[in-house]
């Protein structure tokens, strides 16, 4: 039987399909039937940064009243956003053994970040930062963009005591450099990449609608491409995820270096079941190819260096007639 247990985040995952953040993961109950369906770990459905902040804002609002208000308010909150989000973490480790990654997703850095240690004070493995962000403000410039992701990081790195990842997106100037200096922050791992709600066009209506909320599995070229590039130079884990639907991305992934993959839209259209699906299909590749398990062969399609990619890049096209 081949071993597929992995590393990631210095957290012992029994293989490497992570959860992604989602309405997959935003119960107890949904985050103990992932982990009864195979998965390694999940990530917990994200709480938002403006949840967090709604929250700071009521208490120092009470708290200019008399400070028993502030009590109040911070015991208050069943239907509230944090103290649920902090019971989602504190149940679901409660039922189960896998790690269980507490999610946010923001766009500042700022008093919100405090809630970081909550989450590790709950019992969070790990914290993902969703960072989500496009740059569509023209008055702000590359550094600006690239300054808020460093904000963010060292902001919650200062916080916990757990590891911290961050889920970033495409619009870099520079990705790869910026890969670099986020790790060099102290990001424990990356996630490749978030994938930004899709605005598509109505042509009967005239009017813009949202795009599929589902990837499909060519989607998962582009990861792809920035684990194998990114995997080997970078020094810290990287993860692939978007459009990762069979074993067969899963094993792509794997051997252009990523630590594990995470899974979404797969398992809203196959059920959390399909995991066992992804896990058997790896297994039986690694039984074929004679590997006993995943050190064996991840990173073995890494790609050293991002001048080289290019140069390779530009070759294909040459090549074409
Ligand atoms: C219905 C739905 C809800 C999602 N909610 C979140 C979320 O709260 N936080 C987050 O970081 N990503 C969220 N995502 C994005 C997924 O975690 C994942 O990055 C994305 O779907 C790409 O992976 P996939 O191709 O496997 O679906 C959501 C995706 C879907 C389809």
């Amino acid at each position: 039987m081949s071993d597929l247990s992995t590393t990631y985040l210095g957290l012992e995952l029994r293989n490497p399909i992570v959860v992604g953040s989602s309405g997959l993961s935003n119960s107890p109950k949904k985050v103990e039937a992932c982990a009864r369906a195979g998965a390694g770990a999940v990530v917990l459905k994200s709480i938002f940064e403006e949840e967090i902040n709604e929250e700071l804002q009521k208490i120092a609002r009470a708290n200019a009243w008399y400070p028993e208000a502030a009590d109040y308010v911070r015991s208050y909150g069943r239907q509230n956003a944090v103290s649920h989000y902090l019971d989602l973490i504190y149940k679901s480790k409660d039922l189960v053994e896998i790690p269980v990654i507490a999610s946010i997703h923001c766009v500042s850095p700022g008093a919100w970040t405090e809630f970081a240690s909550r989450a590790d004070k709950a019992g969070a493995d790990a914290i993902e930062l969703n960072v989500f962000m496009l740059p569509t403000d023209t008055d702000l410039g590359p550094s600006d963009y690239d300054k808020i992701h460093i904000d963010i990081l060292q902001d919650v790195k200062s916080k916990v005591d757990v590891p911290v990842c961050m889920k970033i997106g495409t619009h870099f100037s520079s990705l790869a450099r910026m890969a670099m200096i986020l790790s060099h922050y102290g990001a424990d791992g990356l996630v490749l990449f978030n994938r930004f709600l899709r605005m598509d066009i109505d042509i009967d209506d005239l009017s813009l609608v949202p795009g599929n909320p589902f990837s499909v599995p060519a989607e998962t070229l582009v990861p792809l491409r920035w684990v194998s590039l990114l995997s080997k130079s970078i020094n810290c884990d990287i993860v692939g995820t978007t459009g990762i639907h069979s074993w067969k991305e899963v094993v792509k992934h794997l051997l252009a270096g990523a630590s594990a993959v995470q899974i979404c839209s797969c398992l809203y259209q196959n059920g959390v079941e399909h995991i066992g699906k992804l896990l058997s299909g790896v297994e039986n590749w690694m039984d074929d190819k004679g590997f006993g398990s995943i050190d064996q062969f991840r990173g073995k399609l890494a790609r050293k260096a991002e001048r080289k990619a290019t140069a390779w890049e530009r070759v294909q096209y040459m090549k074409e007639e």
